[in-house]
């Protein structure tokens, strides 16, 4: 199929096209699909997109004008699609459901470590000749109670890795999981998961419904200085808030690899341009906050199977197959 793929990094350009082989058609657009830049997808069947592109009801009534039948999720969250605009232009949406829930799992581990044990800080330190330890202090993790938000596939391997740690897990989510029961964590309500955690990470889709789950009266419920990890979506987390929390000392510890304002933010050099987002940079001032440009899902296992499943989703459309990715 002629594909018009949005958003292309070097990266992408190599694993979808050796995933690709001759198979399909593939063109490479840097800009993120949005309502500026769709007519660069007319003469094409099928989109290919990743989280920061903009399927709503405008991008994707004019799709279907061009002659677009298919957008191709690069990602697992599909938060970003209007589906029922889709449903109504007759345009199919397909994601990646799972791709390496070990990649983004792995990733958040990292992030709670680093801010723990101040990585970040140790390192520029050591670099500088400066091996002084005050200020480093960190906490053991075993026996910390951590509160996982969303027992999905990353929110399992993430309990999985901290029964490792000896933490007690608790868990918020409306589909409990056996794997996790099995592990021993313990399903509560959501003020029980706040009240009792040192830890709080999030692994649920963002939803209408679920915008800003981590508010004011969230952090209200919380223990002073919890340490809170958002690798799953910026906007579940009412940013602002949250600043308000690292400054009164309640959020102890912050470690972000989404942003609320990613889309004009993440993904591209800035170092040499003017910061114009004020809240960004305000986290950014502070040293017990750790943002990693939305690169959780960055390893080469999860790069090869989203380029294989995305081709692989693309080649059944085609060819009229069942469709197991359908997004919704
Ligand atoms: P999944 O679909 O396997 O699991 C999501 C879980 O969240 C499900 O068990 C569901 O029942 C639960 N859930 C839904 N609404 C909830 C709510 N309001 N409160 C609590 N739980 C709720 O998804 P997976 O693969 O585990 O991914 C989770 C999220 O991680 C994705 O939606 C995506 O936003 C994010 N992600 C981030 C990446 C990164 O690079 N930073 C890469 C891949 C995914």
């Amino acid at each position: 199929m002629n594909t018009a793929i949005f958003s292309a990094k070097k990266y992408d350009r190599e694993f979808l096209n050796a995933a690709n082989g001759a198979r399909h058609e593939l063109r490479f657009f840097e800009p993120h699909l949005n309502e500026e830049t769709v007519s660069l997808a007319a003469g094409f069947e099928a989109v290919c997109v990743f989280v920061n592109d903009q399927m709503n009801a405008a991008v994707i009534a004019t799709l279907e004008s061009l002659g677009v039948r298919l957008i191709a999720l690069r990602c697992a969250g599909y938060n970003n699609v209007d589906l029922s605009a889709a449903k109504k232009h007759g345009i199919t949406v397909v994601r990646v459901p799972a791709y390496s829930p070990y990649a983004v799992a792995e990733h958040t581990i990292a992030l709670m470590l680093a801010l723990n044990r101040k990585l970040h800080r140790a390192y520029n330190r050591v670099r500088e000749g400066n091996l002084a330890l005050d200020g480093l202090v960190g906490f053991d993790m075993h026996g910390k109670i951590v509160g996982v938000i969303g027992t999905g596939q990353i929110g399992t391997v993430v309990a999985q890795i901290l029964t490792g740690f000896g933490c007690p897990i608790l868990a918020f989510d409306p589909f409990p999981n056996a794997t996790c029961r099995f592990l021993g964590v313990r399903y509560v309500d959501l003020n029980e998961l706040f009240a009792e955690s040192d830890i709080i990470t999030v692994h649920c889709p963002l939803t209408p419904e679920n915008k800003h789950l981590i508010n004011g009266q969230a952090l209200e419920k919380m223990k002073n200085g919890v340490m809170l990890i958002n690798t799953s979506r910026g906007a579940l987390l009412d940013t602002i808030v949250i600043t308000e929390g690292l400054k009164s000392g309640r959020i102890g510890y912050l470690g972000l690899d989404v942003y609320e304002e990613e889309e004009d933010i993440f993904f591209e050099d800035r170092s040499g341009l003017i910061l114009s987002d004020d809240v960004f940079a305000r986290l950014l001032t502070f040293p017990n906050v750790i943002i990693t440009g939305h690169q959780a899902f960055f390893t080469r296992e999860a790069l090869l199977n989203i380029a294989a499943t995305t081709i692989d989703n693309i080649t059944k459309f085609e060819n009229n197959q069942p469709l197991e990715n359908m997004a919704g």
